[in-house]
């Protein structure tokens, strides 16, 4: 590395394959979903060390002291070469050329609250049980001045904010996130018997978390069973020709999504996913509309809640396929969730292997509600169910179907 007229040389790993897949992506937001000892901590000074140089402020945030303390005396040693200040209290190290480097610890993360710096690194974000918190009144808040990048690196732990944020990067409708999953293996300098070793130790949902970075859910998931349902085969309607196709759709409002599952119920599999949300209604209806007629499709059930209604009776103006409304109450849900998740057990239909619909269906979860002691459905604070629900009413619509012989005649409902 050169800084002034003489040469100053720091010595920084070579990044493996897949850090330096990381290293070169260019999304503002990055999260980083790996394995223990993947080399998650030793990437973020290689990846910061630009704008280190290049004279910016950047973050280090650790979940505990501990944790700190430890950065500190690594990245302390490693930047040596280059560091013209040392502030052992506020843990804040100063570079030639103006950029500096101040690592915080989260147990408290309101004292961080005020600075403005051009990048942050999370470490071990999935281990801070106030994420949401942390990240939203006070990371975010600290990159607006630079419009600075941040990146989140992690082992996962359950199904908490960090998968949240791992969601983000591969929405599509999140530009600015990119997301990373790497196992253990992916670190060349880890003796692949190490990891052998503990595979053999550790309790299965245990490694795979620790070494493999899966996201594993808790005990109250409702999908079980969900990598057997899916299917990366891609179809047309001209595979369907003849064939009895239904549909259903989970209206969103401002912040959800709009979601229509398509289901060929003579190939029991499902085949169309759409997600799609901030769109005007008369708009929307039209997207469902164009799905409906290029499939084909008999029979339809919409959400009929609130915005439901509407959309419904626009719909039934206006096309002549059976459209159905289903209207959500704490009585009809139960019943519509566990026929998705029977069907997922049984393994009855194939389902698109979309990366947002699986999150979902993960996430969702099952809790006794205390007062009423009765089994409620819902996806986790923070998680978004559209596609759980849209699928869920098209595997009704299959039943209702059974129920009523649609079969026979298509009528219109009004
Ligand atoms: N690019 C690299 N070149 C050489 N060694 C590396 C590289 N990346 C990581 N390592 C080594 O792998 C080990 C794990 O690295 P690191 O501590 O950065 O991983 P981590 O994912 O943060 O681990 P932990 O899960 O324990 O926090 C260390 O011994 C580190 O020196
Ligand atoms: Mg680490
Ligand atoms: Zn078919």
């Amino acid at each position: 590395m050169t800084a002034a007229a003489s040469t100053i040389r720091i010595q920084l790993n070579k990044p493996h394959p897949a850090q330096a897949e990381i290293d070169k992506c260019e999304s503002r937001f990055i999260v980083a979903v790996c394995g223990r000892r993947f080399g998650k901590t030793s990437s973020i000074v290689r990846k910061r060390i630009r704008p280190l140089l290049g004279g910016m402020p950047c973050a280090y945030f650790a979940p505990n002291y501990k944790m700190l303390q430890e950065f500190w005396r690594q990245t302390k040693s490693i930047l040596a070469p280059i560091t013209t200040h040392v502030s052992k209290q506020e843990h804040r190290l100063e570079f030639l050329g103006g950029g500096s480097l101040t690592m915080w610890s989260l147990d408290n993360p309101d004292s961080a609250r005020g600075q403005k710096y051009a990048c942050a690194d999370v470490d071990e974000a999935a281990m801070i049980s106030e994420l949401e918190e942390a990240w939203n009144a006070v990371i975010r808040p600290t990159l607006t001045d630079y419009e600075g990048a941040a990146a989140f690196w992690s082992t996962p732990k359950g199904l908490n904010y960090f998968h949240t944020l791992y969601s983000r990067g591969l929405d599509a409708q999140f530009a600015n996130w990119a997301s990373f999953r790497f196992p253990t293996s992916a670190n060349p300098f880890i003796n692949p018997s190490e990891i052998e070793a503990a595979k053999a130790e550790l309790p299965e949902d245990v490694f795979r978390q620790e070494y493999l970075a899966e996201f594993i859910q808790g005990e109250g998931a409702v999908f079980r069973n969900i990598t057997a349902n899916l299917t990366d085969a891609p179809t047309t309607p001209k595979d369907h020709q003849k064939h009895v196709l239904v549909a259903g759709v989970d209206w969103g409002a401002v912040n959800d999504f709009t979601a229509i599952s398509i289901v060929c119920e003579t190939c029991q599999r499902e085949v169309h996913l759409d997600r799609f949300n901030k769109i005007e209604w008369d708009f929307q209806r039209a997207r469902l509309l164009n799905a409906l007629n290029e499939w084909d499709v008999r029979l339809t059930v919409a959400e009929e809640n609130s915005i439901g209604s509407p959309n419904l009776e626009a719909l039934q103006k206006t096309s002549t396929r059976s459209i159905i409304g289903f209207q959500t109450t704490a009585q009809s849900k139960p019943p519509l969730i566990q026929s998705l998740a029977l069907a997922f057990e049984q393994n009855e239909v194939k389902w698109i292997a979309d990366a947002i619909a699986r999150r979902e269906l993960e996430a969702y979860e099952a809790t006794r509600n205390a007062t009423t002691n009765r089994i409620q459905y819902s996806a986790p604070s923070g998680f978004h169910d559209d596609t759980v629900i849209a699928r869920a009413l098209a595997r009704h619509a299959m039943e209702e179907r059974k129920r009523h012989s649609w079969t026979q005649t298509r009528i219109r409902i009004r």
